[in-house]
């Protein structure tokens, strides 16, 4: 299978602003705004400045509340494979939001579209009224996860063209095959988030690449060890972890930044407590960032990337060495900051690395 494209040090992905923002809605630079416009703009942007991925989240329903706009996500990762040209496209996907056929049909629509730059990004879903309100299933944590195993298995299979029978308990397919498949590589590429011991097997098992929320390097560096040991068919799993920089002229003026950013977080409190509410307690990744209260949505200041410009590029040189393929970035405003971070850290990150 073609990987993603080879190159030293780090690939970087962006978080689409889906909800209309990665951090706070009282921004008085960056006030919410999840339009298509917005976000066909930011990813086209991203690409010119040499980002290698862009993850479009899932929800249907806004989980900061739904008097905020949402992205829809396949859609648009549609209309983005025909408007980009190198730019790797990451769905998001939940299973009990589609059929793993008519999921799998559109994967390999969207990866002839782009011509071969779609992926999907399995995750097993925790925001309850999203589900609940729309009479759609939401089971207990662990059901979720044999009813996701059995949807991904199906996915995959059928996204690399395999003429599909099984006879499960949720799905049963008879002889069933998609054409036309990849013209690029044997399938889509598969990442996965979510840190329970079910997420964990199903990473292994069917994914290319596990996701995980921004946290400390110590902690990153021992789940990766970890994840290495297990057995696995195949071609090594690699790591992802979502991060949100704060990279400055100066030490003391990125703490400035990411205290400034925590002082608006405070305004968002009674949004997010009502998220926190409404969330399946059961999910283990809830539970790992709680221990490092963060900003972003991926609770990206977990990996501590605040510094100087040197500092930065030298922190996430260190997430790499630690087996970190590919670091999803989240900014405030989104623009500005990603345009600053792609001309001061990512050439300080490749000349780190090419020194190696
Ligand atoms: C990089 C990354 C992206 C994620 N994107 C989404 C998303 O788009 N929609 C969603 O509902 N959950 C998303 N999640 C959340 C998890 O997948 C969620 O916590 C999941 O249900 C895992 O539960 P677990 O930690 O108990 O295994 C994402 C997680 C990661 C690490």
């Amino acid at each position: 299978m073609t990987s993603a494209k080879k190159r030293i040090g780090p690939r970087f992905g962006i978080w689409a602003v889906v909800y209309g923002t990665s951090a706070s809605l009282n921004h008085p630079e960056d006030p919410p705004d999840a339009s298509w416009t917005r976000n066909r703009n930011l990813v086209l942007e991203a690409e010119s400045l040499g980002i290698d991925s862009v993850l479009v989240a899932q929800h249907i329903v806004n989980p900061f509340g739904d008097e905020f706009d949402q992205l829809e996500t396949l859609t648009s990762c549609a209309a983005l494979a025909e408007r980009t040209e190198k730019i790797e496209i990451i769905a998001a996907i939940k299973p009990y939001l589609f059929h793993p056929a008519v999921f799998a049909k559109m994967a390999l629509q969207i990866e002839e579209i782009s011509q071969g730059r779609f992926s999907l990004n399995f995750v097993n879903a925790w925001y309850l009224p999203e589900f609940r309100k729309a009479g759609i299933p939401f089971p207990p944590h662990d059901e979720r996860y044999v009813y996701g195993g059995e949807w991904l298995r199906v996915v995959r299979k059928l996204i690399a063209g395999e003429r599909v029978t099984v006879d499960g308990d949720n799905f049963k397919l008879d002889g069933y095959r998609f054409k036309p498949t990849s013209k690029w590589r044997e399938r889509p590429l598969i990442y996965a988030g979510g840190e329970s011991e079910a997420a964990l097997k199903l990473s292994v098992e069917l994914c290319d690449t596990w996701f995980m929320f921004g946290q400390p390097l110590e902690d990153i560096a021992r789940k990766i060890s970890a994840m290495r040991k297990r057995p696995r068919k195949g071609a090594p799993l690699t790591y992802g972890v979502s991060a949100f920089p704060f990279a400055r002229p100066s030490q003391p003026e990125a703490e400035e930044a990411l205290a400034y950013a925590f002082e608006l977080r405070e305004k968002d409190k009674k949004v997010y407590d009502a998220l926190h509410r409404n969330a399946d307690p059961e999910v283990v990744t809830s539970k790992v960032i709680s221990k490092v209260p963060g900003v972003g949505v991926g609770n990206g200041t977990g990996c501590g990337f605040t510094g100087s410009y040197d500092e930065v590029a030298q922190r996430i040189v260190n997430f790499y060495n630690a087996g970190i393929e590919i670091i999803l970035l989240e900014f405030q405003p989104f623009e500005r900051e990603m345009r600053r971070f792609a001309e001061e850290v990512m050439p300080r990150v490749a000349r780190l690395c090419s020194l190696k």
